[in-house]
């Protein structure tokens, strides 16, 4: 049974990355009637940030050198890394669990949402996931689709460009998980064009932007 694995990161009742996330789901469901899915909003429901039991937890293993998953598991040892170790352990499991990630990831200052950086903190243990030497791990290979929502800044001029630490950097993060093989950005932008007077005469680029980003969500759920 394939499983999609669903994360928002808007607390939005409108949210865009939401509505283009919805798209794709809904479009997954149904080429997939089979399917699992498996969808939680983290900014609705955070996680909760890495403590001294993981962070104590993974300084255990790197000393070890250990690389095994089942080892890996067990190893925290007082109650407090034990609490905090099934709690990540829950996160990565959904991870290894899912066939495709789908996540929707607002742009907030430059970046992403602290709620999706507080996820990423608790999953991403390397080496455990990713081989140093083969650059190869058990979720190589798989499908991570990363729909975005951007207030304003990145299509007004190709010097702000350079402030994108959004894309790069789930980009880099994902290839720390072993996601990189397969993954794609939905970019809906000029989202507050709607509402911002002086965005206005960029109301119909907006709407082009996100049209091509539900379109192209559905027909990669279909893939
Ligand atoms: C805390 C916060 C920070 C934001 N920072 C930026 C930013 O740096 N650049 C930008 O273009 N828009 C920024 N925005 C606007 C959001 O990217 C925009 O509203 C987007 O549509 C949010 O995603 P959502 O519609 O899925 O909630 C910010 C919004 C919030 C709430």
């Amino acid at each position: 049974m394939p499983t999609l694995l669903h994360l928002d990161c808007s607390p939005r009742p409108e949210s865009v990355s939401a509505q283009i996330t919805a798209e794709f789901a809904a479009a997954w469901c149904a080429a997939n009637p089979n399917g699992r899915h498996v969808h939680r909003n983290l900014a609705r429901h955070p996680v909760r940030h890495v403590d001294a039991g993981h962070v104590e937890t993974v300084a255990r293993l790197e000393t070890a050198g250990t690389r095994d998953l089942r080892e890996a598991r067990r190893a925290a040892r007082t109650l407090a890394e034990r609490r905090s170790w099934a709690l990540s352990w829950k996160l990565i499991d959904a991870l290894l669990e899912a066939d495709v990630l789908l996540v929707g990831l607002p742009l907030y200052h430059f970046s992403t949402p602290s709620v999706f950086k507080a996820w990423l903190d608790r999953i991403a243990i390397p080496p455990l996931l990713v081989s140093p030497e083969t650059g190869r791990g058990p979720l190589s290979g798989r499908r991570a689709v990363v729909a975005t929502a951007r207030g304003a800044t990145y299509p007004l001029g190709a010097d702000q460009l350079d402030d994108d630490f959004q894309e790069p950097y789930v980009r880099a993060a994902f290839r720390a998980l072993g996601l990189a093989d397969d993954l794609i950005f939905l970019n809906a932008d000029l989202t507050k064009a709607g509402h911002v007077p002086w965005l206005a005469p960029l109301r119909d680029t907006a709407r082009g932007s996100l049209q091509q980003a539900v379109e192209s969500a559905r027909a990669a759920a279909r893939r």
